[in-house]
């Protein structure tokens, strides 16, 4: 059950939501955990660190570490915290994501840097700034996408940013798979988190959806959790859709 023991994962954005899931069960798999957030005077800075507290009564070696990650000098700092704390990466998951939620249209200049900056740059510069450890670990690289990806919704900006990196995804694989680092990605349905309440307003007819079609975060992690076992080797630059078969009822309506 443990198949990362000894070894050390970095969930960016696990303060809280589907992040905090994905950091609790790849402790539960063993793996002593990095605890990341974006800003230590935030709301979410004191959630992080009672998480860093749990994983730690797992007896887990944790720690949270803040960073802004549209900066890659903070980045660098934030890979440089891992290092001199466990030494070592061994799963870099990508999960930190914000965007404003209006059409593209009507995105500001500042919207369209916020959303291109989040969510396309900074994965980009977690990879690169991470790039020597995880060679080093032979590790997984596994990034949350959202079904934006390939579904049209009018307020969901961040779609095209998450097909790009279900793009860039392939991508990684072919360029460090020679490195023996593997990347792929999981396409999660639609989870109830703090995003969530932004977009039910948004969305008309979402608060309809049987419950049955709402993805829990522990489901999201426990695919991210397959794609760093060893069964999943053969798993390279694949998006994982984790939707609970929202995808396929797409005419059917509500
Ligand atoms: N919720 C859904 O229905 C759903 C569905 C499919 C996919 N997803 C994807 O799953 C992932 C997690 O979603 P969620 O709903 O759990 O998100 P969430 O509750 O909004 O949490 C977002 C996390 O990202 C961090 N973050 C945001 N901007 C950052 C930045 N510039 N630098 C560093 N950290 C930053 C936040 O840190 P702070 O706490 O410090 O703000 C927080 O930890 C996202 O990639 C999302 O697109 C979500």
């Amino acid at each position: 059950m443990s198949h990362l023991e000894g070894k050390v994962a970095l969930v960016t954005g696990s303060s809280r939501g589907i992040g905090q899931a994905i950091a609790r069960r790849l402790a539960e798999d063993g793996a002593d955990v990095v605890v990341h957030g974006r800003n230590p005077k935030g709301p979410t800075a004191a959630g992080a660190e009672v998480f860093r507290d749990e994983v730690r009564g797992f007896g887990r070696k944790a720690e949270v570490f803040f960073a802004d990650l549209t900066d890659k000098d903070a980045v660098g700092r934030l890979v440089g915290e891992v290092e001199t704390a466990f030494g070592r990466l061994d799963v870099l998951v990508l999960n930190a994501a914000r965007a404003p939620f209006k059409e593209t249209t009507r995105l500001f200049e500042r919207d369209l840097r916020m959303l291109v900056e989040t969510n396309f740059m900074a994965p980009v510069f977690c990879v690169q700034k991470a790039l020597p450890l995880l060679e080093v670990a032979g590790g997984d690289i596994v990034f949350i996408s959202s079904l934006g990806s390939r579904f049209m919704n009018p307020q969901y900006p961040l779609g095209p940013m998450k097909a790009a990196m279900e793009s860039m995804t392939r991508q990684w694989a072919e360029e460090l798979g020679p490195q023996g680092i593997r990347a792929n990605a999981v396409c999660a349905g639609l989870v109830k988190t703090d995003a969530y309440k932004t977009l039910r307003r948004l969305w008309p007819g979402l608060e309809q959806l049987p419950e049955e079609l709402f993805v829990t975060p522990e489901e999201v992690a426990g695919v991210v959790s397959f794609l760093t076992r060893p069964d999943a080797s053969a798993i390279r630059g694949q998006t994982i859709v984790a939707d609970r078969g929202l995808s396929n009822r797409i005419l059917r309506g509500p």
